[in-house]
């Protein structure tokens, strides 16, 4: 039975029968991501009032500066999950490696391993933009009891049970996928409840929004360069209109709405492209499938890349599912 006014709470509990695997464990999992959600949107919106914007003064493994809330997020999230003692794994942007839960215990039956990009969009928060959260949610392939394993967190996106966001928007948004298509639920900040907004999201087959950051276009390979012209030609339900916030969460929230590509892809200045395969690109691409959209790398399928490293990056092109496949027939003659 549908209500008008489902919480997510509820949609969890109604829904956990329709995992593969229904021991409640990955229910509690995403309960936890609620958790940690509703407690940094609380900092996020603090975010002009107190001092903690700005930069920690920590450079992250990716060579990149960290900013406050950045290590906040992190912090949280988890905490969140390994207080609750709910996955034997995390593996995070903004760490090195990868953190082992309870490893030394041989009860610990926990099964799940959890990726996340804590702050997405972090160049925004001194502006007032929308940023986001990234999750992604593997069952552990190495025996439960043990310690996890390099192995556990570099599986195919496609081995993902679950994947999702959280905007931190004009109002705060959980966007997720269990593989059973994409619901939204918007959070009423009066009572701290997550309500069932959009459910089974789609991107539109075709948009009239490209977003890429044309500041780099001279270094951009000739197939994106010529994309880009013709997105921007005269012609039938063309120019189309550019939009790119630089908070991937947030471009990618926009275009299934609204219908559109996002692409960023390698440069001369940069062969792999800048977003991660494991924290950003992997669980996209699984929401973006799962809402009738597409992402590759401009080439190959992102859900069937094997990764080799927790914080390898790869060319990105997501979206609308005809617009990211015109895209792609401009790289295949233009590599
Ligand atoms: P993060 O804040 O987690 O480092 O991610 C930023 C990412 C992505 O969200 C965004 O779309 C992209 O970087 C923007 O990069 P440019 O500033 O190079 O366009
Ligand atoms: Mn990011
Ligand atoms: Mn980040």
């Amino acid at each position: 039975m549908s209500r008008k006014n489902k919480t997510l709470g509820e949609y969890i509990i109604e829904n956990q029968a329709s995992f593969k695997y229904t021991s409640g464990e990955l229910s509690r999992l995403i309960n936890s991501i609620r958790l940690a959600a509703k407690v940094v949107n609380h900092e996020v919106n603090k975010a002009g009032l107190v001092d903690i914007i700005g930069t920690a003064g920590d450079t992250n493994i990716q060579g990149e500066d960290q900013q406050k809330l950045d290590v906040y997020a992190n912090d949280k999230f988890i905490q969140t999950l390994t207080n609750r003692n709910i996955v034997c794994g995390i593996a995070s942007e903004e760490e090195d490696d990868f953190i082992s839960i309870n490893s030394q215990d041989e009860n610990n039956q926990n099964k799940y391993v959890v990726l996340i990009d804590p702050l997405d969009g972090s160049s925004n928060i001194d502006v007032n933009v929308s940023v986001g959260t990234i999750f992604s949610i593997y069952r552990r392939i190495t025996p439960v009891g043990t310690p996890v394993k390099i192995e556990d967190f570099l599986q195919k996106g496609s081995e993902q049970v679950a994947a999702g966001y959280i905007v931190y928007g004009t109002s705060t948004m959980l966007v997720y996928t269990t593989g059973h298509g994409v619901n939204g639920f918007t959070l009423n900040p009066a009572i701290g409840t997550f309500y069932l907004s959009h459910p089974n999201m789609e991107f539109p087959k075709n948009g009239r929004i490209y977003s890429v950051n044309e500041g780099n276009y001279t270094h951009f390979p000739q197939g994106v360069k010529n994309y880009i012209k013709y997105c921007q030609m005269e012609e039938e339900d063309r120019p189309y209109t550019s939009r790119y916030i630089g908070s991937l969460v947030s471009d990618f929230h926009r275009n299934m709405i609204k219908g559109g590509v996002y692409i960023y892809p390698k440069s001369s200045k940069n062969s792999t492209g800048k977003l991660r395969l494991l924290y950003e690109c992997n669980p996209m691409a699984f929401l973006a499938e799962q809402a009738q959209g597409k992402a590759s790398d401009g080439f190959t399928r992102i859900l069937d890349i094997k990764p080799n490293e927790l914080h390898q990056r790869v060319p990105f092109f997501c979206g609308s599912k005809n617009m990211v496949e015109k895209a792609e027939e401009f790289m295949r003659k233009n590599p």
